[in-house]
């Protein structure tokens, strides 16, 4: 596709600045849980999870590991492994379901740790799209020509507000955090072509973590009683994250002129593997296009996308010139796209 069919001056007729992806990083806590140790929790089975979910395993911070702990890793090497000096950072975007505290914001801390200070430090939280909604910031950032180096992050540790006696919801997530470092390219045909960020406040209460008894909502019937935890209404989000998935990759899909063949990879929020089966075989795509590694990791919130990201390209399956499909949806409720030329 040409320069002009992709859009490569904005609508001020200025020359559009592309985006070139530096390099990955990613860390997860050493500890394995597995779908047999969560039987002795909760009244489950390996099976009823595998078959549901597509989940196997997932990692487990230890007590006290918390997301600032993993994001410093996974920027770290996200920053070495783009070759760049930390302090070359403009930016940093860290995008969590749960802030390591309310003030500070856990990325001015992970600036400071990394040595990357003075660059500006923000936390975004979109739940599981938020990954996906800091990458669309990042790539906006230096597409306006205001920042040139950006690191955009995801991380979570889900296990520390999960209530481990609700089977419904302690066997999807897991923790983890990783990252890409962004930097601006003079290929203006490079780098994020089309973002999408949306939301739906009103289905809220479909998934939600209450502080108090002020946050249930009236008629509530998923809450477990367990405050500061995760609460999910697991058929409604099923059916938002099927019909959000799909309609993402086929809005954008048309509005790029697109077909589902020229995609080189969809990497989507790791929500079900059911969920992503469903999609990609209705796109009519071979699995290699359709990154799961939710067998491994379960649903990392925040760092999924990021996490699969940094796989593929550490397994060197993303190459230049790929067209890539970020897409991801989760608690707000909220979803994003954001479709990359690598
Ligand atoms: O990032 C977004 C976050 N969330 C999601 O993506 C989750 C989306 N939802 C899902 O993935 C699925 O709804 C779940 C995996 C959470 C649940 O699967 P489901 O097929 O929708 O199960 P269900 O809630 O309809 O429950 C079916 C049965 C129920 O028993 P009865 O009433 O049929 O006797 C549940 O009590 O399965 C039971 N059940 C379980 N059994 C064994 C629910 N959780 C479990 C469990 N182990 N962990």
């Amino acid at each position: 596709m040409s320069a002009a069919a992709m859009g490569s001056t904005n609508q001020t007729g200025r020359t559009k600045i592309g985006i070139r992806m530096l390099g990955t990083g990613m860390s997860v806590p050493p500890r394995v849980m597995t779908n047999q140790d969560l039987a002795k929790l909760v009244d489950t089975s390996d099976d009823w999870i595998s078959q549901r979910t597509g989940i196997r395993e997932r990692r487990v911070a230890a007590p006290g590991v918390t997301v600032r702990h993993l994001a410093v890793e996974a920027a770290r090497q996200a920053v070495q492994n783009a070759g760049i000096d930390p302090k070359q950072l403009d930016m940093l975007i860290l995008a969590t379901t749960r802030p390591e505290m309310v003030c500070p914001s856990t990325a001015a801390r992970v600036v400071a740790e990394i040595g990357a200070s003075p660059a500006g430090a923000l936390d975004v939280n979109a739940v599981c799209s938020g990954f996906v909604y800091a990458l669309n910031v990042g790539a906006s950032m230096i597409q306006s020509g205001a920042m040139r180096t950006v690191a955009v992050l995801g991380a979570d540790v889900m296990s520390a507000f999960l209530d481990w006696k609700d089977r419904g919801t302690c066997i999807l997530f897991g923790d983890g955090a990783a990252g890409v470092i962004l930097t601006a390219s003079d290929d203006p045909e490079q780098g994020c072509l089309r973002q999408t960020m949306g939301s739906d406040g009103n289905q809220w209460q479909h998934l939600y973590c209450p502080r108090s008894a002020q946050d249930i909502p009236p008629n509530d019937t998923i809450f477990s009683g367990a405050f500061e935890t995760m609460q999910m209404n697991g058929r409604e989000i099923y059916r938002f994250a099927v019909a959000t998935l799909q309609g993402e990759i086929d809005r954008a899909l048309d509005a790029m002129g697109l077909k589902p063949s020229d995609l080189a990879m969809i990497i989507s929020h790791q929500s079900n593997s059911r969920i992503m089966e469903s999609a990609r075989q209705r796109l009519g795509l071979p699995p290699e296009k359709l990154y799961i590694n939710i067998d491994r990791y379960g649903n990392t919130s925040s760092a999924s996308v990021p996490i699969c990201l940094h796989e593929l390209w550490q397994a060197g399956r993303l190459k230049a010139g790929d067209l890539v499909l970020f897409v991801a949806l989760g608690g707000g409720l909220t979803w994003a796209s954001s479709l990359w030329r690598i």
